[in-house]
């Protein structure tokens, strides 16, 4: 999936401020956030917020990843019985992105007790290119690190420039001599 980020900008394009500057020339204020180390960013025309994801926010975030184009396997392991019984777990890091109280942006983090994964990373069309990933990754690393998990790792799709970009940009590094394996008791796996 290649996304045109020229096409995103515009209406949701971040406001210059202090800070970063973004790929596109843009300064972002995220960075200042980051500095401060706080959850919210201001893009002046919202105030977005991080928090844990609720079992009430199952039916919103299968939308968002809907929207985003991602696999949503009800019968396997994106079950909503699944969801709620994982989503107690202390190896999940289930993150939401809100505005306004609407959720926009969801990553699903967990860890095996050796590894972090970032999964099911989305944002809502409408509120990209205003680093609501970024946060989002950066404090599911930030939470992973805290319980001693102190390397994670995500799988993209070698067409999703997009997501490369945004994990390069994060210090990320692909390993382009390793295969991805799986085995599926079953494909709604
Ligand atoms: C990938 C995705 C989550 C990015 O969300 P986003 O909130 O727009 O990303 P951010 O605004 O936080 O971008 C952070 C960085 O990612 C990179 N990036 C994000 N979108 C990009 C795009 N369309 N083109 C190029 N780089 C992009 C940039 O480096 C950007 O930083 P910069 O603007 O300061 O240079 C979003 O496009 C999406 O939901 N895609 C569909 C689902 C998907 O592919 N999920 C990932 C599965 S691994």
């Amino acid at each position: 999936m290649m996304l045109d980020r020229s096409e995103e900008e515009g209406e949701g394009a971040r406001p210059l401020g202090m800070g970063a500057v973004s790929h596109s020339g843009r300064v972002s204020m995220l960075a200042i956030a980051e500095r401060l180390d706080i959850l919210c960013v201001n893009n002046a025309r919202n105030l977005m917020n991080i928090r844990e994801l609720t079992i009430s926010d199952y039916d919103p975030m299968v939308e968002i990843w809907r929207q985003a184009g991602l696999p949503y396997r009800p019968l396997g392991r994106d079950a909503c019985e699944r969801f709620c019984l994982e989503i107690q777990e202390d190896t999940a890091v289930f993150l939401g992105a809100e505005v306004d109280g609407e959720l926009v942006g969801v990553v699903l983090g967990t860890h095996d007790g050796r590894k972090g994964w970032i999964n099911r990373l989305a944002v809502l069309p409408a509120f990209r290119g205003r680093g609501f990933a970024r946060a989002l990754v950066l404090e599911v690393e930030r939470r992973l690190n805290d319980r001693g998990i102190l390397i994670v790792t995500c799988l993209i799709e070698a067409d999703n420039g997009p997501s490369e970009t945004l994990f390069q940009s994060l210090g990320y590094l692909g390993h382009g001599d390793i295969t991805y394996y799986s085995k599926r008791q079953s494909q709604d796996w």
